[in-house]
Formats: structure tokens, sequence, C-alpha cells
């Protein structure tokens, strides 16, 4: 049976890969994309994600815009990394139509009507607004797995902070205190083992097609900016291993533990994960610490080019490649 899920995300090119993958899992009935303001603001976004659906010839998926501000900060948004149109600089037309608004309603509206999920691949502050408008309701809601957040790795806004948890903090602390809702934090302890290396980039372009060509060319960018960061060759793909766990929980291994965040000073926005229970409070959540990588690649791969699975395995399983 498909399970209904709701993606919450900041498209941002990781978000558009997590989308088309989702879009090519026939455990998930999309019921709706929220957008919430991250990697870039929340028209854009919108705009993004449109055009994701548009390629993949599912616009009858709905996008609503959610909430265009963090709960206390002001927004910070990330065109350094996912460049000036949020995907790459690709400038892939935009598709135009209705834009809809109310993100948190619409989770809310679901929540209350329909057993659903939600993948969060940005900011949590959709989530938490959700949260605080109607927690009867928003409690319905069956699991959140949200991608976001540190607990061995290092930040990558900081040393200690990941993204779309130091946008928002004060909507994490939120989640993490007042939720009753199954959360799984899917973060860069995870998502830094996937990395889109340039072998993997160039076999998606020998595949070539519409989708391909997408993807290769929203990834250049992303591919330069993670050199210039961290002499990382490729780039790490964070958002989409929130779907595949989400679909599958083989893919990662962790633990129920008691999760905090820090709101402000140096530190702001990292995660604090009480490993040692030293809070001696109640597990609030399932951090996960790791990771089987290959398999991840390759259902990955494996979904968004169904029809060339004989060649993406011949080519992953050829060790000259080291795939
Ligand atoms: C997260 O931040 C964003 O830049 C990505 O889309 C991902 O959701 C990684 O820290
Ligand atoms: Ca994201």
């Amino acid at each position: 049976m498909k399970r209904k899920v709701i993606i919450d995300c900041d498209p941002g090119i990781d978000d558009a890969l997590a989308l088309i993958l989702a879009i090519n899992s026939p455990e998930l009935d999309i019921l709706g994309i929220t957008i919430v303001s991250g990697n870039v603001n929340g028209k854009k976004g919108e705009e993004n994600a449109k055009k994701v659906l548009k390629l993949m010839g599912r616009e009858d998926i709905d996008v609503y815009i959610g909430e265009e501000i963090p709960l206390v900060r002001k927004l910070i948004t990330a065109e350094d990394t996912h460049g000036g149109d949020g995907l790459g600089e690709s400038n892939y037309p935009k598709v135009g139509g209705q834009v809809l608004y109310g993100g948190v309603d619409f989770i809310l509206e679901k929540a209350k009507s329909e057993e659903i999920s939600i993948i969060a691949l940005g900011p949590l502050t959709n989530i938490a607004t959700a949260l605080n408008r109607d927690e009867e309701s928003f409690n319905k809601i069956k699991e959140i797995v949200s991608m976001g957040g540190a607990f061995k790795s290092h930040g990558n806004c900081s040393q200690v902070a990941e993204f779309n948890y130091w946008v928002d903090p004060d909507a994490v602390k939120e989640v993490f205190d007042k939720s009753n809702v199954k959360f799984t934090m899917v973060g860069l302890d995870v998502t830094r083992e996937i990395v889109l290396t340039p072998n993997y980039i160039e076999l998606i372009k020998q595949i070539g097609g519409d989708v391909a060509e997408f993807i290769v060319s929203i990834t250049r960018f992303y591919v330069d900016f993670h050199w210039e960061q961290e002499r990382t060759l490729g780039c790490v793909i964070n958002d989409p291993l929130a779907v595949a766990y989400f679909i599958d929980n083989s893919f990662c291994k962790g633990f129920m533990t008691y999760l905090d965040i820090v709101t402000d000073g140096i530190a702001i926005g990292q995660t604090l994960v009480d490993v040692g229970d030293f809070y001696r409070k109640a597990p609030n959540g399932l951090v996960l610490t790791d990771v089987d990588s290959k398999k991840f690649i390759r259902f990955f791969l494996g979904r968004i080019f169904k029809d060339n699975i004989k060649d993406i395995e011949k080519v992953i399983n050829n060790n000259k490649y080291g795939m």
C-alpha cells in the first residue's frame, strides 16, 4: 500500500533530486509539496518545485508556499551553495500557473483527514508553525523524517551547525520539545557519505535524456561549490537520503535519544544529542549514525533511470571506477 506523504522542502539542488527520487518511487503517494524558505525564498522554491514537477510530468501535484521567514531569526538563504536561481544557475524556464499559499494549513488539513507522514528537507519552520497552530491535529501525523542536524559530524554552516537547523533553530526546538510525532533526524553524519562523484555524474550524462540532462546541469554549480568550500570532488546530496530512508529504513542505522538544540550564541543551530543521558529525559527522536552509501546510490540511480538498470549495474560493478 502506498504511504501518503507531504514533502516539505526548500528547493534547492538536492531537494530537486529528492523530489525526482520520490516521484519515481511507487511506495509514495505524494499528496502535495509545501515550500519553506531556506536555500532560497518561498517564491523561488515554489518555482523550482514546479520545474521539477513539469520535468517529471507530475504537474498534478500541488505546491503550496508556507512560512517565508524563520520563527525568530532573520532569514539567511544559500544562493552561494545552490546558485542564484536555487537550481545551480541552470536557469530552466519558469513554469508559471497559479501560485498557492497556505502550506501550513494544507499540512494540518491533511493531518486531520488522512494518515500522513512528512518528509522534511528544509528548515522546520512550516512544521513548527503547524504544531503551534493546532497541536491536536499535528500529533495525528504518523511520522516525520527530517534532513537536518549533526551528531558527531562537523557542521556545514559553522563548526557545529547544519544548514536546515541553523536557519531556524527555534522551529527545531519547538518540534523537539512539543511534538509527539515519531521523529527521525537524518543529519550530516549520514548524508555526508552520499557523494555524487564525477564518475556518477558522467554515468548520468551518458544515460542521457531530459532527467539526466537536468541533473547534470543543476549539479554543475554544486560541484564547483564543493570543490571551493572543502576540496570535495563531486557533491554531497543530502536530501534524497531522507526520501530513501523513509521508503526503506534499512539504508541507515541509528539510536533513540533525547534531542535539544542551541538557539543562540556562538553554537547557534548545534543539535545536542544526549548520548550519555545527561539530561535524564525521555527520547524524542531517532538519530541516524550509519548509512550504506553504496546501497543508496544504486537505489537512487536505479529508481531514476529504471530503463538503464543494466548499464548502471555494469558500470558500478566494474571495480575500475571505484564506485
Ligand atoms: C541541507 O541544507 C540545504 O542546503 C540542503 O538542501 C539540505 O537540505 C544540508 O545541510
Ligand atoms: Ca533542502
